[in-house]
């Protein structure tokens, strides 16, 4: 079931597999927007719904690295770049600034932020903001263009 208006769309989302579709959703609303945001609690489901959404952007491997670093680089279709990011263990927006988010934020590539709450002063002002909400037995899933 989805609802939707200008603004924002909600999916309720009961099984990974329905990410696919998810995904499919989400660029579409995206347009042109190449910067995305996921929040939710711990274990919503954020990098597996990156995962699914980078999948339908060509990517094909690298995508389980076992040590994950605040900084991940996928290669999509017609070698674009996404640049995956997880906040959630820095300490101050520094720490960010001093990785380059703003140069990243700025490329052309995608870029999928994990945690942008904690870098709040620094996020791109064109941007899909995807929340993630964990109800009984599904996830509802809202986009939104910021
Ligand atoms: N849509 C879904 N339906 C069912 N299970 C899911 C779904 N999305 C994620 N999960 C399961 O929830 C668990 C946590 O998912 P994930 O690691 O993606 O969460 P996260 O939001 O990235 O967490 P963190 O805040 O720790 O980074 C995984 O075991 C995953 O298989
Ligand atoms: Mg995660």
């Amino acid at each position: 079931m989805q609802s939707e208006n200008n603004k924002s769309v909600v999916l309720e989302i009961k099984t990974e597999d329905e990410l696919h579709s998810a995904a499919e959703q989400l660029l579409k609303f995206a347009g042109e927007t190449r910067n995305f945001t996921f929040s939710g609690e711990m274990g919503a489901g954020k990098t597996t719904f990156i995962k699914a959404i980078c999948r339908m952007l060509g990517v094909e491997h690298g995508m389980s690295s076992p040590t994950f670093s605040i900084v991940n680089e996928y290669i999509g279709k017609n070698n674009r770049p996404i640049y995956h990011f997880d906040f959630y263990r820095i300490k101050s927006e520094r720490e960010a600034l001093e990785i380059g988010v703003e140069e990243y934020f700025e490329s052309n590539g995608f870029c999928m932020i994990e945690w942008p709450e904690k870098i709040l002063n620094l996020l791109p002002e064109d941007r899909v903001a995807i929340n993630i909400l964990v109800e009984n037995n599904q996830r509802l899933i809202t986009f939104s263009h910021e």
